[in-house]
């Protein structure tokens, strides 16, 4: 890739929106909060643990992104893990970051709700005041477990509902379609909560149709399934709903054999609203310049295709209006010059 481009993509102001912080944790800090807490892995070294990241599919990612996360039992363990991923955000010129959490994950092993959003708000609050980031917290409910679990799951989060601002849906795709949730985001959403959902990755275009009809949410994580359906494809781009993509992750699950196979150039063609994400980035092969950047060299995109990714990072964002427009400003200010 051209020197210019690569510099190009790497400084641009840019807003990560698809990004599940449990997927930050390194095999480092795995293993360092592993001893921390007393807690018994069962891979002996850091090297043994990355080794065992050959991903066939999303269940046998899901697997050991949930042994990973088994570690984190503390407040400050989830701070230390949410400020690591601060700091490669802060690097990648990360301006605002919506980041999505797990709560059940925890709750189900005994760490109660209020842990784990005490120490990723703590962390974002300090991101804020030390260096100007802006993010919000959307908490997801994994969809292989009952509606019943995720009511319970709302409950314990209304105590602290002023450090979240949405829900999404998370956790295995195939056989958990969107419907499943209906009545639980409905609720959400007469809470005033901001609704988006994984849909369109392992699963069906299907799914993102119920997901927009039956959830009613405003953004679609992943969503690159959509183009095997052209009226559903002509809908998000006429509504312009946008897809929070995630390059490496679709290579890693083998959504697409490899990142020349990607279909994200032919989704910005089809006129599409679409963000560039690293999703978990500790297990997918990198964060979201990484993303940036095997997109770019593998793909024939340029430069007008980076300030629309940066642009749109920004407006699919859930930040108020006036945020976005000054953001958004930066970003034409940056490629102006
Ligand atoms: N898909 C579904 N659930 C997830 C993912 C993903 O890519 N990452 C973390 N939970
Ligand atoms: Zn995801």
């Amino acid at each position: 890739m051209d020197a210019g481009l690569r510099h190009m993509l790497e400084r641009m102001p840019k807003a990560e929106l698809h990004m599940h912080i449990e997927g930050s944790l390194e095999p480092e800090l795995i293993f360092a909060l592993a001893a921390r807490n007393g807690v018994a892995l069962k891979y002996r070294s850091v090297d043994e643990l990355r080794h065992a990241y050959a991903f066939t599919d999303l269940q046998s990612f899901l697997d050991i992104y949930y042994a990973g996360a088994s570690v984190l039992l503390k407040e400050q363990d989830f701070y230390d893990m949410t400020r690591a991923y601060l700091e490669r955000a802060r690097a990648d010129n990360v301006r605002h970051a919506e980041l999505f959490f797990d709560p059940q994950t925890h709750t189900e092993r005994g760490v109660s709700f209020g842990t784990a959003i005490g120490g990723i708000h703590r962390a974002l609050q300090d991101a804020r005041t030390e260096w100007g980031m802006s993010s919000a917290l959307i908490m997801c409910f994994l969809r292989h477990l009952s509606e019943e679990e995720a009511f319970a799951t709302l409950e314990q989060a209304l105590p602290y509902r002023d450090k979240f601002i949405g829900v999404g849906l998370d956790s295995s795709e195939r056989g958990h379609p969107p419907e499943k949730f209906a009545r639980v985001f409905a609720r959400c959403r007469e809470l005033g909560l901001r609704l988006v959902a994984h849909a369109g990755e392992e699963g069906p275009p299907e799914y993102i149709r119920t997901a927009l009809d039956l959830l009613q949410v405003e953004r679609i994580d992943h969503g690159v399934r959509c183009l095997e359906d052209a009226e559903l494809t002509l809908r998000l781009a006429r509504d312009k709903v946008p897809l929070t993509v995630c390059p490496l992750s679709n290579v890693r699950l083998r959504v697409f054999d490899k990142a020349a196979d990607h279909n994200l150039m032919r989704l910005l063609e089809a006129g599409l609203t679409v963000t560039v994400n690293s999703d978990d980035p500790a297990y997918f092969g990198g964060y979201v310049n990484d993303n940036f950047r095997e997109m770019f060299a593998v793909l024939p995109l340029g430069r007008t295709h980076a300030h629309q990714l940066a642009r749109d990072s920004f407006s699919a964002s859930f930040l108020p209006p006036a945020e976005k427009q000054k953001l958004m400003a930066e970003v034409d200010a940056f490629f102006a010059s």
